[in-house]
């Protein structure tokens, strides 16, 4: 039982999310159903609209601390960092990519508390890679045009070839 994770040509993915205006019960049980999705895939985050809702949530945990997000902004980025990025809405294809090495992220957690994280490397490319999905952005989006096309066969002829996703396969973000 839960949620299918949607994949790459499901609209909501292309959907910029609303914002979150009341964290209520109905919230709670999103961000748990969200957390469950993230463990059984598995991944180290999770934005809602991946489980086809459209709210401004998201969930990871990187070092076995389990944390949701609400209605989050990225408020400062430096650096660039490179890292081959993976998205449950995209599996099986990693694709190197770069993108700034810190942020801090201001947001909200379930009891309403404005937070805010200062992540680097790992973290920061995870935030970064939710946010986009919060905003309809999926790596494809993030690519040149060249990159894309070869990002997209690559990505159909994993699917044509229908890979189980076994023991072997890697974690990625999301
Ligand atoms: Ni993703």
């Amino acid at each position: 039982m839960g949620y299918d994770i949607r994949t790459y040509g499901d609209p909501v993915l292309a959907t910029v999310a609303a914002t979150v205006d009341n964290i209520d019960g109905k919230i709670v049980r999103l961000a748990d159903s969200m957390l469950q999705a993230m463990y059984r895939a598995p991944g180290l985050g999770l934005a809602a609209p991946q489980i086809g809702v459209q709210k401004q949530v998201f969930v990871y945990d990187v070092e076995d601390e389990p944390t949701v997000l609400v209605n989050p902004i990225i408020v400062e980025s430096s650096g660039e960092w490179i890292y081959d990025e993976g998205c449950l809405s995209i599996p099986g294809l990693y694709v190197e990519m770069v993108r700034p090495k810190e942020v801090l992220l201001r947001g909200l957690d379930l009891d309403g508390n404005e937070v805010e994280i200062e992540a680097d490397e790992l973290l920061a490319r995870l935030f970064q890679h939710e946010l986009d999905h919060l905003n309809g952005v999926l790596m494809f989006d993030r690519m040149t045009e060249d990159q894309r096309k070869r990002a997209l066969a690559e990505y159909r002829k994993l699917q044509d070839d229908a890979v189980p996703l076994g023991e072997s396969r890697r974690i990625g973000l999301d």
